[in-house]
């Protein structure tokens, strides 16, 4: 399993180098995340669970003379750079400086004024994994532009979410960005995306969270994910005509659905079914690790899975085969998918001691079915975003 690529000597090595530059850039980091439970419940404003990972995007930056944002990405090998007098009225371009320029606009929107700088942006974060790159470069950035400057860390997750839904125009929930500022080292950030209020829970130490990347991405991810927000709201709408009062899929308790559930179109009932009893699960799951139990977290991951199969329909063969074969194994106490869908990783709760066998097994199931190499990341979790000591 890969051990932390970037070491923040290495980001300010390559800042000098691309920049030409003798300065000593500031150095900020953001973790991605991996989402144990409570899918797509976020822009439902029910729970999720998610843990901020050791991968993370990693950001140096300095002040410069030219007066232009310039910003080079170590990933792509590319560098956008716009005038920083035009940041406020910058236009999407439909490409990865979209993450940065729309928080360095929302910033400027906050009254946050956005100097020239230098800014170089690299990442561990495995894009299109469902492990959220995204907002580990939204928040990465926030961080790096606002230097010294405060924002408390509910408005830095709440800009990431802004940039990515108003100028890359994904209309995603908070949890992603939530997750990034508020990661903290072996605990799990059970969130209520309603009152944006989060309890830390101590994970069980005799298991493993290990997350697998199927390195495929089904191009269906942006647009069903518009698809499912808005058969969502169809099922609020059509709860609505029986209970006025119903705002959003969080205010329906799983009782109340059982009762209601015929007032609701097939498509929008399922779509509904899953995310009430995956807030659900959320706290079961939440419940379960603080009592260490097991066996019973792995079922609720399991039953996530197969609601997020059948019900959400996010999944995909890929996937369905990596869990399928993943719970046949010895020590494998539970796996699903995690993330948006249609690919990605899944997320496996492993025996510490089965973790080897659990590798190497489903690696060899997965390259004969589908001939590709999954990747597999350790999960430890890890703490939020902040300024990183470049001294040692
Ligand atoms: C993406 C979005 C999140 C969340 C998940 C699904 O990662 O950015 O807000 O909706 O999908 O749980």
């Amino acid at each position: 399993m890969p051990a932390l690529a970037i070491i923040p000597s290495e980001i300010v090595k390559l800042f000098r180098e691309r920049f030409h530059s003798n300065s000593e850039p500031g150095v900020y980091r953001a973790p991605g995340r991996v989402n144990l439970i409570g899918e797509h419940t976020d822009y439902n404003l029910g729970y999720v669970f998610p843990i901020a990972l050791e991968m993370a995007c990693y950001a140096a930056i300095a002040p410069a003379e030219h007066g232009r944002l310039r910003v080079y990405s170590r990933d792509l090998n590319e560098t956008y750079e716009i005038e920083a007098s035009a940041i406020a009225h910058a236009k999407p371009q439909h490409q990865w400086s979209d993450y940065v320029i729309g928080v360095a606009c929302e910033l400027s929107k906050a009254g946050i004024e956005i100097t020239p700088a230098d800014l170089c942006v690299a990442s561990e974060v495995p894009t299109g994994s469902g492990l959220s790159s995204s907002a580990a470069l939204e928040i990465a950035t926030a961080v790096a532009l606002l230097g010294s400057q405060s924002m408390s860390k509910l408005d830095i997750a709440l800009l990431g979410q802004r940039a990515e839904s108003q100028f890359v125009g994904v209309p995603c929930g908070i949890m992603d960005q939530y997750a990034s500022v508020f990661g903290r080292e072996q605990a799990a950030i059970q969130i209520d995306c309603r009152s944006l209020q989060h309890e830390y829970v101590r994970l069980p130490d005799d298991v493993s969270i290990v997350a697998v990347n199927s390195m495929v991405k089904h191009e269906l991810g942006t647009s069903a994910y518009r698809e499912r927000v808005a058969e969502c709201q169809e099922a609020v709408r059509a709860i609505q005509t029986v209970n006025p009062n119903v705002q959003s899929l969080r205010d329906v308790s799983p009782g109340f659905f059982e009762q209601i559930q015929n007032s609701i179109p097939e498509v929008p009932r399922r779509r509904a079914r899953h995310v009430i009893s995956d807030t659900q699960r959320v706290l079961d799951l939440a419940a379960a690790a603080r009592a260490r139990d097991l066996p019973g977290m792995g079922r609720l991951f399991v039953a996530s899975h197969r609601s997020m199969q059948h019900d959400y329909e996010i999944s995909c063969e890929e996937i369905d085969f990596l869990v399928d074969t993943a719970i046949d194994i010895p020590g494998v106490y539970g796996a699903r998918m995690t993330g948006g869908g249609f690919g990605g990783c899944t997320v496996n709760l492993v025996a510490p001691e089965a973790a080897d066998t659990f590798r190497q097994y489903l690696h060899t199931a997965y390259l004969e079915r589908y001939g590709k190499d999954a990747a597999f990341y350790n999960c430890k979790p890890a703490a939020g975003a902040g300024r990183m000591d470049v001294s040692g």
